[in-house]
């Protein structure tokens, strides 16, 4: 610890804190990354003080451009937040004060740092979310350029992790892009809910003065100002949605990594990880190990924690204001950061992967996946569902009895032992890329529908980025 000032409440106390319980209670490490926050907000507030005649302008000029010196200097290097401050508003304060006296002590005016860290979280998170929100635009573009390679790369699909139905690299790519699209949204929700300036609100019950929330607001660019005082400054919402959002985000890439994992061993390898983007073995030396997939998968649990953390520290917690809440920033960066280098690296991940598409396509033969089209074949000559799908099952079954991999190997005089209905041109019918094209319904993997599928994406990366731009 530095030499410190006293706390910002000193005055009711007649002994100084003990140096422990200083270290304890700092919140500094955390709120570095508010720094320019605090201030901007500052700024707004002791504008408006002068503004509405609460201190005399040439008071308010004078702290406002202290503030904006102040922020150079934090942007330059020239001045360091000092770790022994016991959180970001006393020390920016404590330096204001410095270096106006009397003036600088009018900074808090109408204020409680109640009010004050609800700002600045709400300031740092409408930085910060845009920016993790990119990267997932980045990670969806990535994957719809891969998958706008492979509309035509067949491979099998799985349900229980069984070859189920043919589908295209491109359609299996394009689902995870669905889940990505959602995360985005979910963000950008949670955006617009904390938009709200909270300024004002004091420590619980607003102010007796006369200040000017309104212009608060729209000098900080916030659409709306808090409805309710204890609210305001109780309310940590917007961190739990967030942090929510990043847990259902950690949640989608862990399921993929999982399957990065799966496609990279040799039983199946689907998928050829970049040397860049994998480890050995410090004693096999043959291995090239997924651990990038693994360590991002691990790391969902460290989201999760986050969530649960912020959850458990808020749910006993009575209006309004509690210390407990100083505990939030932790949690939150932590998501934030975490989240912010698994997209980074998934995203590299991926785009150095290599596919094996000679593997995939050989995953759609062998395992039946195409016994459903034969009975869609049966429905479209009126052959109802149920019974089409026992003559298939009744070929599947002779198929495995007598060690042949593929129904489509049959000849014709032994499919129509199971239904007189199925004629020669089933055989258009079983092969992977017929069964592919044959499911042209919106959403399915035909190759014009995942076609589709791919422009809508791009169109929805484009447009979002554009309105993400400053
Ligand atoms: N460092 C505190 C926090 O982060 C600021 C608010 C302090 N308020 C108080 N009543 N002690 O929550």
């Amino acid at each position: 610890m530095t030499d410190k000032k006293a706390p910002l409440w000193h005055g009711r106390f007649s002994e100084g804190p003990d140096a422990e319980a200083v270290d304890f209670e700092t919140s500094i490490y955390a709120d570095v990354r508010m720094a320019q926050d605090d201030v901007r907000g500052s700024i707004a507030h002791a504008g408006m003080l002068g503004k509405t005649g609460i201190l005399p302008s040439a008071e308010s000029d004078a702290i406002v451009r202290e503030l904006k010196n102040i922020a150079r200097e934090l942007e330059s290097g020239s001045l360091s937040v000092d770790t022994g401050a016991e959180d970001i508003h006393s020390f920016i304060e404590g330096v204001l004060t410095d270096r106006l006296g009397d003036i600088g002590k009018k900074v808090h005016t109408g204020r409680s740092r109640n009010d004050q860290v609800a700002l600045d979280e709400r300031l740092c998170l409408k930085r910060l979310v845009p920016e993790l929100n990119s990267l997932v635009l980045s990670l969806i573009n990535a994957l719809s350029d891969i998958a706008a390679q492979h509309t035509g790369t067949l491979m099998s699909g799985y349900t229980h992790l069984q070859r189920a139905q043919p589908v295209t690299l491109a359609h299996h790519l394009c689902a995870w892009c669905q889940m990505l699209v959602r995360d985005h949204g979910r963000l950008s929700d949670a955006l617009v809910r904390l938009d709200v300036m909270p300024l004002g609100s004091g420590a619980l019950a607003g102010s007796g003065l006369p200040l000017d929330r309104e212009m608060v607001r729209s000098e900080l660019g916030f659409s709306k100002i808090t409805e309710n005082s204890l609210d305001a400054v109780s309310d940590r919402d917007y961190c739990i949605e967030i942090v929510s959002a990043l847990s259902v985000l950690m949640m989608h890439l862990s399921r993929f990594c999982e399957e990065i994992v799966i496609w990279s061993t040799e039983e199946f390898k689907f998928i050829d990880l970049s040397e860049k983007w994998s480890t050995g073995s410090s004693i096999m030396p043959q291995k090239k190990n997924p651990d990038f997939a693994e360590l991002i998968r691990g790391r969902s649990g460290r989201v999760f924690g986050n969530l649960v953390a912020l959850l458990t520290m808020m749910k006993g917690l009575p209006l309004s204001y509690d210390r407990d809440m100083q505990e939030d920033r932790e949690q939150l960066f932590a998501a934030i950061d975490t989240a912010s280098s698994c997209v980074r690296v998934f995203t590299a991940m991926i785009e150095t992967a290599r596919w094996n598409v000679d593997r995939m396509a050989a995953s759609c033969s062998g395992g039946h996946a195409n016994a459903t089209d034969l009975a869609d074949y049966l429905v479209r000559k009126g052959v109802p569902f149920r019974t089409a799908h026992g003559v298939a099952a009744g070929v599947v079954r002779y198929c495995i009895d007598h060690d042949i991999r593929d129904m489509i190997e049959l000849p014709l005089e032994r499919f129509k032992e199971y239904s007189s209905l199925i004629e020669g041109d089933i055989y258009d019918c079983l092969s992977p890329e017929a069964c592919v094209h044959a499911r042209d319904v919106p959403g399915g993997p035909n190759a014009n529908r995942v076609r589709s599928q791919i422009s809508a994406l791009k169109k929805f990366v484009e447009v979002t980025s554009g309105r993400n731009k400053p």
